[in-house]
């Protein structure tokens, strides 16, 4: 694997592949490191459907909020490195902050409605941040293909509706969340649990199985659900709700109606720790074939 770690290197290799394999597909995963089977799994979907695979780590500071994590947001390059080596990719890029917003840079791509809900709300500026950065990846790396995970369900709205509006020429393709054994969503901030704090975020995947199966039961009033679901996170030991919402997965605004394909869609701290997690009401049992 090739690690790059500066924007002219990379354009100078990506100019290289459309020069000597100009009918290779690019796909390109991009992450803030830290990398779990999450990631790996993205990774894996990757390197399945295109000819050449890109990986990015950049943990992006225009995407962290004065008071958040920044600064012990976990790094573990050397692993991240040996994983992605034995995935199998191609290339690595991982800028520094400086070459990627140099003195004077100030441009951003922002997503400003859908942009400011669910995380957006109570993250303000942080989808700024990640649809400025994609963009910028997308225009460094200039893949065909770009893959993201489904936990982070409020980003993908973002990213589909930047890709949409900005006439971006690139397939986004959205992986399912990859949880531990017991239900947790895989996620980097999951190091900072201590023992008792990972009991107690089980609390989260237990609401939305809770409300999901409400819904599979024939209860598709969207404001009762939206109520059991934020009492039962209100009474669960040790959490801080943030947010639980029904909404539309494309808008990120809430329903009136559950049904398939409305997002469930939760955020709660655990002891300092920020987590967030997600279910889509799926097609009813019935209406398989
Ligand atoms: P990061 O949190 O590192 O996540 C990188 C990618 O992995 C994202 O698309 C995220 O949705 C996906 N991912 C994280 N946990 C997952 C899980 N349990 N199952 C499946 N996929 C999972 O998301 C970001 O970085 C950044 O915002 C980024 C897009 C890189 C822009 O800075």
């Amino acid at each position: 694997m090739q690690i790059l770690t500066t924007i002219a290197d990379t354009r100078h290799w990506r100019r290289s592949i459309a020069v000597n394999t100009p009918r290779a597909t690019l796909g390109i995963v991009p992450t803030m490191g830290a990398l779990h089977e999450g990631h790996i799994s993205l990774i894996r979907a990757a390197r399945a459907g295109n000819d050449v695979v890109a990986a990015t780590i950049f943990v992006n500071p225009l995407q962290f909020g004065p008071n958040e994590d920044l600064s012990t947001y976990p790094r573990t390059f050397e692993a991240d490195c040996a994983l992605l080596e034995r995935e199998g990719v191609d290339v690595l890029f991982a800028p520094s902050p400086e070459d990627m917003y140099p003195n004077g840079a100030e441009t951003y791509v922002n997503v400003p409605n859908i942009g400011s809900r669910l995380d957006g709300a109570s993250r303000p500026g942080h989808f700024r941040g990640v649809a400025t950065v994609v963009t910028k990846l997308f225009n460094i790396l200039q893949p065909h293909r770009a893959y993201f995970g489904q936990k982070d369900a409020a980003q993908v709205a973002v990213l589909h509706a930047m890709v949409r509006d900005l006439n971006i020429d690139i397939d986004l393709i959205v992986g399912p969340t990859a949880r531990d054994a017991d239900g947790l969503a895989l996620s980097s901030r999951n190091r900072y649990l201590s023992a008792s704090e990972r009991e107690q975020a089980l609390a989260l995947p237990r609401a939305l199985q809770c409300v999901a199966r409400a819904v599979a039961n024939g209860n598709h009033s969207a404001p009762l659900l939206r109520e059991a679901l934020q009492q039962h996170l209100k009474q669960a030991e040790g959490l801080r709700l943030d947010y639980a919402d029904l909404v539309d997965p494309n808008t990120l605004q809430p329903v009136e109606i559950a049904g398939t394909g409305t997002l469930i869609a939760v955020a709660a701290y655990v002891g300092s720790t920020r987590l967030i997690d997600n279910a889509v009401i799926p097609v009813p049992a019935e209406a398989h074939p």
